[in-house]
């Protein structure tokens, strides 16, 4: 049997997050549809953040909402796992009022990154997270934390890479079940990866860990590869590369869902996920957001022997 690998699309909220075109809950509704139709199974819908800040997220409540009903009347299967980011106590209100399933926390490994972020330290955002995270025990919710810049900060540069593991280790104390490992600025290559995740294995076990690589500079797929290699088996892709933080200078979307999904399979992983559904919904989602979308697979397609042709000069 193929190894299965856990794919945590965040299309519908870091996909989304820093468009121009804002999509409405309706359309965003319809994009999550459209992903679990096609196989997948976990996916991060949507955020519980300042519509002031992000005015993209906006309409999160209501996607949860509808989500969770449709699941509740087994109109989506038992096993899709829907999420939603939380900054803090204001946010995991609006989280459980919308019946939320799992949330997601996030922090950053640079000061700089998560004062400009999410407007506190990084000690008053670990605070912020026991909060939320005390409050989803409460209600057995499941939690899932982030930490941004863990390979570079658009603002200090390196980052420490004891500070990322100790972080790390706190997320996991704090009840997160995973912790995925930013590349916010997608800065990181293949042997920093290694580097670092040889650090965290000596202290955590890498089944807890996930891997979320921005493709900005084109090593995302390479940093996978190492990844796997060392082990993991949970990474984060967003539909089409859409994508990026609207914190984050010069940050471009995540790696591909397609692209990922193609690169594991001919590498003999298996995903649960239908390649050619997610190619037609990158083709629907680029009419939305009015722009051809960065993945490759959706501009060249599954490859397909094409009948020869005389040459012409
Ligand atoms: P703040 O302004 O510092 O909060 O925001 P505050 O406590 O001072 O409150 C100010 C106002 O915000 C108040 O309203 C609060 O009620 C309201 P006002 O009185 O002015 O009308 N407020 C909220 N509203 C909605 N939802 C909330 C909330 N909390 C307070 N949860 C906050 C703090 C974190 C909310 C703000 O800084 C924010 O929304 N930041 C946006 C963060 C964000 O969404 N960033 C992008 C996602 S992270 C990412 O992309 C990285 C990741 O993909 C991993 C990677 O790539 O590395 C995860
Ligand atoms: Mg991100």
């Amino acid at each position: 049997m193929s190894k299965k690998i856990r794919i945590y699309e965040v299309g519908p909220r870091d996909g989304l997050q820093n468009e121009v075109v804002r999509l409405t809950p309706n359309l965003r509704i319809q994009f999550i549809k459209k992903l679990i139709a096609s196989g997948v199974r976990h996916i991060e819908t949507g955020a519980f953040v300042s519509e002031k800040w992000v005015p993209q997220m906006a309409g999160s409540a209501k996607i949860s909402k509808k989500m969770a009903s449709l699941k509740a009347q087994g109109n989506i299967p038992k096993d899709v796992k829907l999420c939603a980011l939380v900054p803090n106590s204001y946010g995991m209100k609006l989280a459980l009022a919308s019946d939320v399933e799992e949330v997601a926390v996030f922090g950053a490994a640079s000061e700089s990154f998560s004062k400009m972020n999410i407007n506190c330290s990084i000690d008053e955002s670990l605070e912020r997270f026991k909060q939320v995270a005390d409050e989803a025990k409460k209600n057995k919710i499941r939690v899932r934390a982030y930490l941004s810049t863990v390979f570079g900060c658009p603002f200090e540069g390196e980052v420490s890479e004891a500070k990322v593991v100790k972080l790390t280790e706190k997320m996991l104390e704090l009840g997160a079940y995973e912790v995925s490992l930013g590349d916010t600025i997608g800065v990181a290559d293949p042997k920093q990866v290694e580097r670092i995740l040889k650090k965290i294995e000596k202290r955590i076990s890498l089944k807890k860990i996930a891997m979320h690589f921005h493709d900005t500079r084109g090593t995302g797929l390479a940093n996978v590869i190492m990844s796997l290699q060392m082990g993991i088996t949970s990474f984060d892709s967003s539909l089409g590369g859409l994508g990026g933080c609207p914190y984050a200078p010069a940050a471009t979307g995540n790696i591909a869902t397609e692209d990922l999904v193609y690169t594991l399979h001919r590498m003999g992983y298996s995903t649960g996920i239908e390649l050619s559904e997610l190619i037609k919904i990158n083709h629907w989602m680029a009419k939305h957001v009015k722009r051809s979308l960065p993945s490759k697979l959706g501009a060249a397609g599954i490859p397909k022997r094409v009948p020869v042709k005389k040459r012409k000069l």
